[in-house]
């Protein structure tokens, strides 16, 4: 089977086919993802929290997130991979925009990107697309705004519900070819979705959207502590390593490993 294109996410929303979508930051995760039917990839800058252990995703640069984009190109030949750009690399304006994503395309070899915001960063939507590269946007909370957003909130309550809507709007206007609804009320994203002809992807959106996108880490339980209402855990990773781990370290200290079926 050929590689997911963007116009094949188009084509399934007029069929009215849902699909999943997950994060991914390495060559493993990516070819258990591609096995499992998973058709877009991203490499998201919330790698910033989940590889590289910072606390908001406003650190990660161009320069970290381009290798985690080619690892997991390399991995697959079924899904899209989106490529997130991340803060600071976009919003000077459509030539800053266009900047990054060719180097995202060209350094990573990834499908598409992905950036943050509605109608600020239409300009930088256009351009990106105009060229010839497929631009998913990304609506609602949106974490790279953090700091002015005051925390993890839900955007598009009552009245703001316009706004939301108006900057759904305005992606795809700019040329989106989709676009992540992310901790919306569900009869927003329901709204959104039903006027748009493009894929809404939720996350914390309702289960009303045409894809849901979660981070790995969380949908697999790998990620450990109080996690966002929106999360369901499919495993429990945290559980299973830590106890595979427990198990080796009793084994070197007790001799019982290697053995010597172990030893050449
Ligand atoms: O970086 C990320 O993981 C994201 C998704 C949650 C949409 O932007
Ligand atoms: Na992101």
């Amino acid at each position: 089977t050929r590689r997911v294109r963007a116009r094949d996410l188009v084509a399934a929303k007029e069929r009215g086919e849902r699909w999943p979508m997950l994060t991914s930051y390495d060559q493993y995760t990516a070819a258990i993802f591609e096995e499992a039917g998973i058709p877009v990839l991203l490499v998201g800058d919330s790698a910033a929290n989940n590889v590289f252990g910072y606390p908001t995703t406003v650190p990660v640069t161009v320069e970290d997130l381009l290798p985690l984009v080619r690892a997991v190109v390399r991995a697959t030949s079924y899904p899209l991979v989106v490529g997130d750009l991340p803060f600071g690399s976009y919003e000077e304006g459509p030539t800053q925009a266009l900047r990054t994503a060719v180097r995202f395309m060209k350094e990573g070899g990834c499908h598409a990107v992905k950036l943050e915001g509605g109608r600020q960063v239409a300009e930088q939507i256009r351009a990106i697309s105009d060229a010839g590269i497929p631009v998913m946007a990304h609506i609602g909370f949106t974490p790279q705004r953090e700091h002015t957003i005051g925390g993890y909130r839900v955007q598009g309550r009552g009245d703001a519900a316009d706004e939301v809507v108006a900057d759904a709007r305005a992606v795809a206007e700019a040329g989106a070819f989709s676009v992540v609804l992310e901790m919306v009320p569900g009869e927003v994203a329901k709204r959104i979705t039903h006027e748009l002809t493009i894929p809404t992807i939720g996350i914390g959106a309702g289960p009303d959207t045409d894809a849901q996108v979660l981070v790995w880490q969380d949908m697999a339980g790998l990620r450990s502590g109080r996690m966002p209402r929106f999360v369901k855990r499919y495993a429990d990773l945290h559980g299973t390593l830590t106890e595979a781990t427990r198990r080796f370290a009793a084994e070197v200290r007790g001799g019982e490993f290697p053995t010597a079926e172990h030893t050449f």
